[in-house]
């Protein structure tokens, strides 16, 4: 049986997000040979576009060919060896995932928790550096998709500078949405995925490291375990060398050279305060709506929004018809907030103002008949005083 092209759906969730048409264009480019030399020059392109999102001098900073949890893995499976200490905080999906990663490394892990919901506290950093010596990496989620927890770092990376260790940062939900400014944070390892803020298809992870952490690379005594995310080769193939390592896909290359110039053309400033204001419109929206959002600023994140579903509403029953009468997605929870929040990224490209009426507009239509009491109108009223 052949299929059919799927009719486009707009992508509200945690990600993929919507992808510009310029990006989806540029997929279709004809695929060159992976050491071509007009591939090498979008390959040398697209890396210094990489280097102004993550907003960093470093030379190694490059896309894993692979998914956001590929960079994780590659961040991680660089810097550790069997039997090093790594703190890793965790507050969700994400930082448990980190915590597993670092394990399989051979790591001794120091989990450090706080309530899914909530931010890290850098005291409770600062007592886990205290009780253990010679930690290697403090590894943290910037922004946790699993909750909506935008994570203040500056406290916890000085904390992890001043026990001599590295900061390993998760951006999948941050890069080209929210500030990373890894050189002026002097973030160690970053990792990020480009299915979300930077609204290219999944597939790619961007990666970058600064000077410090390729030293504790170069004195690793053992070889690194993954051969594929070994970064001995990858920036052999990465570099002036161009020595073959795997075969780049290319015409993923060709969307995240695309996707990164959109950036670059809007400037990240005026992207970062794009997210803002459309993410308080969506708030004030669902506000309106008299919904409750699981996390209180300062920590809530403006790609990614956790709110709360009320009383007898069905979570199954609202996205079913969200995605068959309004062709929107969004995401469910997970872990402990299963059944209890929906997950509303604006992200990247899905960043608008229209998609911000539309999701409000078509979920009154939705939980009236259900019972929920609520008035469209004022919630659309207090979205479009949002942008006065
Ligand atoms: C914070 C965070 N880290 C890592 C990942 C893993 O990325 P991927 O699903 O692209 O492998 C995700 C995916 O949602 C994420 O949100």
């Amino acid at each position: 049986m052949k299929l059919e092209e799927p009719q486009e759906v707009l992508l509200l969730g945690p990600g993929p997000s919507p992808i510009h048409p310029r990006v989806l264009k540029a997929m279709s480019w004809n695929t060159l040979g992976h050491l071509d030399p007009e591939f090498i020059e979008i390959m040398n392109e697209a890396k210094e576009l990489l280097k102004y999102v993550f907003e960093t001098k470093n030379q190694v900073t490059l896309p894993i060919s692979a998914t956001g949890s590929a960079g994780m893995e590659a961040a991680l499976v660089n810097i550790l060896e069997p039997g090093d200490k790594a703190v890793i905080c965790v507050n969700g999906v994400f930082g448990t995932r980190m915590a597993d990663v670092a394990s399989r490394c051979g790591a001794q892990v120091i989990e450090v928790e706080a309530d899914w919901g909530s931010p890290i506290e850098p005291d409770d950093v600062k007592k886990a550096l205290e009780a253990n010596d010679d930690v290697k990496i403090v590894g943290i989620v910037h922004a946790e998709t699993s909750t909506g927890v935008l994570q203040p770092l500056e406290q916890i990376v000085e904390l992890a500078h001043q026990n001599g260790a590295l900061i390993v940062v998760d951006t999948v939900t941050s890069l080209g949405g929210i500030p990373v400014s890894v050189d002026a944070r002097e973030l160690d390892v970053v990792y990020s995925g480009t299915q979300k803020c930077l609204s290219c298809p999944p597939g790619l992870a961007p990666l970058t490291l600064n000077e410090k952490a390729l030293s504790v690379f170069r004195f690793r005594k053992n070889v690194v375990q993954s051969w594929y995310l070994d970064l001995t080769m990858l920036t052999r193939y990465w570099g002036e060398e161009r020595f073959y390592h795997h075969t780049a896909p290319i015409n993923m290359i060709y969307a995240l050279y695309e996707a990164l110039s959109i950036i670059r053309e809007e400037g990240l400033q005026e992207r970062f305060k794009r997210h803002k204001l459309n993410s308080k419109a969506l708030v004030n929206g669902f506000e309106a709506l008299g919904l409750q959002m699981l996390t209180s600023e300062p920590y809530r994140l403006p790609s990614l929004h956790a709110v709360k579903i009320p009383d007898g509403i069905s979570d199954a029953d609202v996205r079913k018809k969200l995605r068959a009468d309004y062709r929107i997605e969004i995401g469910g929870g997970l872990g402990p907030f299963k059944g209890n929040i929906w997950r509303v990224g604006l992200m990247g490209h899905g960043s608008q103002k229209e998609n911000v009426n539309r999701l409000i507009k078509a979920l009154g239509e939705i939980m009236q008949p259900m019972g929920y009491n609520c008035s469209i109108e004022e919630a659309l009223s207090a979205v479009s005083r949002t942008y006065q």
